[in-house]
């Protein structure tokens, strides 16, 4: 059974655990080296302030996690927020990432956010089903706004009002 819950610190090598591979093996990420645990506790810390950050817990084990984040730094981008999903490799299409964003994109609302943005670096035929499936719709495609891994990557925008 998938339980979700608002994270901890204590999560943290769990969290890093599953967002590792997307750093080191693929261009899911921008980020070209791991953060490492402390930073991620760090991470999760400042969500938690500022926006949300959940865990799913499969048979009480931490599978997955969801956060939101600021979109813009700009006075009036506040209402805006990024939001991403990471879930272990080896759990993937058993509704963790489904369960994730049904507990965030609430709970974000709840915190007078009123549109979630997300930037897929493509191809990621799963990333765009997820998002699409919870309701949002593409806004358009950075070209090579990245290199990563030997080449230039796009970036697709999608986005949901809250
Ligand atoms: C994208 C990701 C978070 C999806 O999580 P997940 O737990 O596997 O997704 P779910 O099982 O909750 O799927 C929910 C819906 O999304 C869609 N979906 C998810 N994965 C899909 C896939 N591989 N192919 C087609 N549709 C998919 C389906 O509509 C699915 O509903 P269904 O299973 O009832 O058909 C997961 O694949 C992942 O962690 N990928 C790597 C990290 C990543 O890309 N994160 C997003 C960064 S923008």
């Amino acid at each position: 059974m998938i339980a979700i819950r608002s994270a901890t610190v204590a999560d943290a090598p769990r969290c890093a655990e599953i967002y590792a591979p997307f750093v080191t093996d693929s261009w899911v990420s921008f980020e070209l080296e791991f953060p490492g645990t402390e930073e991620m506790a760090d991470r999760i810390a400042k969500a938690l302030q500022s926006h949300a950050w959940l865990v799913a817990e499969l048979d009480g084990v931490v599978m997955g996690y969801a956060c939101g984040s600021e979109h813009r730094t700009r006075g009036a981008y506040r209402t805006s927020c990024d939001v991403a999903v990471y879930v272990d490799a080896r759990q993937k299409r058993q509704g963790i990432g489904r369960s994730l964003y049904e507990a965030l994109l609430p709970s974000l609302k709840d915190r007078d956010l009123h549109a979630a943005f997300a930037g897929i670096a493509l191809p990621n035929d799963a990333s765009i089903a997820l998002h699409r499936a919870m309701g949002f719709d593409p806004v358009g495609i950075y070209r090579q706004v990245g290199w990563k891994m030997g080449d230039w990557r796009d970036v697709a925008w999608f986005q949901r009002l809250l």
